[in-house]
């Protein structure tokens, strides 16, 4: 034997599809959605927006993922915000709305095999006529699952690979049977592990969502575990990262919880980070439908290590130790083709906590000599091998994209666009309703484009939706600033509509936001916070309301005249700005504009 080459801790590890195959591999994922997590990305200029989607999907680029997981939308909050339904109402398809088509199309742009999965999180309130409950109805709820199916191949020629049933709720077994096609099971945040029953079931399984890191070193030291570590442990055959890419407000739930970060479309900065280059070590040099080899395991002094083959020749080793000490492995591979075997491709990373100077992906020369057949491995805590006959892995990189700057103080919007690409306005984040451009066709004049509030019945949700609708936009460390917009109440007698400043909450706390509410309704009231006075507003004409904040004082005017003033506001001290509705009802938004000091 050649191990102990160095004296140190020393293990031998055989590699060898001689005595028969391992599971099938079906790929690494991401996950955009569960919810409104790839938000803002839609907002980035060229050419930035196609190198960050690049670097997510692109073959031998970065992450190269073989699988994309997207919400189908359901009008509600799930998690960073609400994601469009294709059916805000019964029998009404509209399959143009929110950017996931878009994101789908991006991706199998870039490569044309990669898997496709939609799985509901919400659904509008009519799926579940009234009950709050999808299961009531398994037909409608089918029919309303399907008809996003079919949406995608006959508007975006999407084939759509799988279908999930309901995001971490229940299942119910007269739905599933509606569908009746059950391919595999799947788990989140296993940990790694696999239950005995799951196992005996003898379906594939998956770790279908998964990591929910802090994309720092950190992140991309779990996550390279989990990869590897899900086959290991758990005999799970795919991995898919919530989320595919941090694009939302940062302190909305989970900032930064993406294989890396785009969250600022105004200034085109974005950070391809570390964890993208843990997925490349493994979605690089595999395919879906490569097979496991039996010879997978834990290394005695930490770390793990797979290998996979395409059956035609190829081997792909994937060498983490994420925990352990200085060690030495010795690599046996006894492979059925010999052909390229001493050809070895390495590429190598190490997380560096200490210094944050890191190596990321690297094609090391072929320090790696096979030796009567095996190799020998210098490990060191913290670092991940590839070892593999395939020799089309690339470190893709583009110029720095521009530097990271905050949301610009002065910002306005006339909502006016013919044919947007996508149906939210810039920046909005909707974390109750759905805020879309509209075409006012009873307006020639000046609001003939405008944004407006389109979900009318409470959803079936899967968050603490607030009881109004929401969506924020600017800088979560505004203090001062004024805001103002035109608004129009729709409803008559209970409608109503808001502009807020210093909103300190969304996503899944949307429900406990605070900030200094200005509102106006139909019934001609208005309050600020909770005083109630008279504002002489009605349904059916524009307004514009104007917001001013500034230290603890703030101030209303209804079409530029003081309605109210210095109105004390002690908490909260900074937030975005928002507007919405009193209610799930139609109302309409136009020329917004902010001024933050
Ligand atoms: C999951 C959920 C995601 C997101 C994530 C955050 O349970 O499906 O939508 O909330 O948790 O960790």
């Amino acid at each position: 034997s050649i191990c102990c080459l160095l004296g140190c801790a020393a293990e031998f590890y055989v590699i060898d599809d001689r005595i028969g195959l391992g599971r099938e591999f079906d790929g690494i994922g991401g996950l955009s959605g569960g919810g409104a997590t790839s938000r803002l990305l839609v907002n980035y200029e060229e050419p930035y927006r196609s190198h960050i989607l690049d670097f997510l999907f692109k073959p031998n680029f970065g992450a190269s993922l073989h699988i994309l997981k997207v919400e189908i939308g359901g009008d509600a909050q799930t998690t960073d915000g609400t994601e469009p339904s294709h059916m805000h109402s019964k029998g009404e398809g509209n399959f143009f709305l929110g950017y996931e088509w878009w994101l789908m199309k991006e991706a199998k742009k870039r490569n044309p095999n990669i898997k496709l999965i939609g799985l509901p999180w919400a659904f509008p309130g009519w799926v579940g006529e009234g009950t709050q409950w999808p299961y009531f109805f398994p037909n409608v709820t089918a029919d309303y699952v399907v008809s996003w199916i079919y949406g995608a191949k006959q508007h975006h020629n999407l084939d759509i690979d799988y279908i999930g049933i309901w995001n971490e709720r229940k299942y119910d077994p007269v739905y599933i049977k509606v569908n009746e096609l059950i391919l595999l099971y799947s788990v989140h945040y296993p940990g790694t592990k696999t239950v005995k029953e799951a196992l005996l079931t003898e379906k594939k399984l998956w770790s279908s969502e998964d990591y929910s890191t802090f994309n720092d070193d950190i992140g991309a030291g779990c996550w390279a575990r989990i990869l590897n570590q899900n086959y290991v442990n758990g005999r799970m055959t795919s991995t898919i990262s919530w989320n595919l890419i941090a694009s939302y407000y940062k302190n909305l739930s989970f900032g930064g919880d993406g294989l890396m970060t785009a969250d600022e479309p105004w200034s085109g900065h974005y950070v391809v980070e570390s964890p993208i280059w843990m997925t490349a070590h493994t979605t690089q040099f595999t395919q879906p439908g490569w097979f496991y080899l039996q010879t997978v395991g834990n290394l005695t002094h930490g770390g793990s290590y797979v290998a996979l083959t395409d059956r035609k020749g190829n081997l792909t080793i994937v060498i983490q130790t994420m925990v352990g000490v200085l060690h030495t492995v010795t690599l046996n591979p006894h492979f059925s083709s010999k052909a390229h075997l001493t050809d070895l491709q390495v590429w190598y990373s190490k997380l560096d906590f200490k210094t944050k100077n890191d190596t990321l992906f690297q094609n090391l020369p072929v320090s790696t000599q096979v030796y009567n057949g095996s190799f020998t491995l210098k490990l060191d805590v913290d670092e991940v091998y590839t070892i593999t006959t395939v020799n089309t892995g690339q470190k893709g990189a583009y110029p720095e994209p521009p530097k990271s700057q905050p949301f610009p103080k002065n910002y306005s919007d006339d909502f006016t666009i013919d044919n947007p690409p996508f149906s939210e306005a810039p920046f909005f984040a909707d974390q109750t309703g759905v805020f879309e451009y509209f075409r006012n066709s009873t307006d020639n004049g000046s609001h003939a484009f405008t944004l407006r509030q389109v979900v009318t019945e409470r959803p079936v949700t899967w968050a603490r939706d607030a009881y109004q609708t929401i969506s924020i936009i600017g800088d979560y460390s505004w203090t001062d600033l004024s805001v103002s917009c035109d608004v129009l109440i729709e409803t008559p007698v209970t409608g109503g509509v808001f502009l807020a400043a210093r909103v300190d909450q969304g996503g899944e706390s949307v429900r406990e936001a605070k900030g200094v509410f200005y509102w106006i309704s139909a019934n001609g009231t208005y309050k600020v916070t909770n005083d109630i006075g008279l504002s002489g507003t009605r349904e059916g004409v524009w307004y514009t309301l104007t917001l001013r904040v500034k230290g603890y004082f703030a101030t209303g005017m209804l079409n530029g005249y003081p309605l109210w003033k210095n109105a004390v506001v002690l908490e909260p001290k900074n937030g975005w700005a928002a507007l919405g509705t009193l209610s799930f009802e139609y109302a309409q938004f136009d020329n917004f504009k902010v001024n933050a000091e």
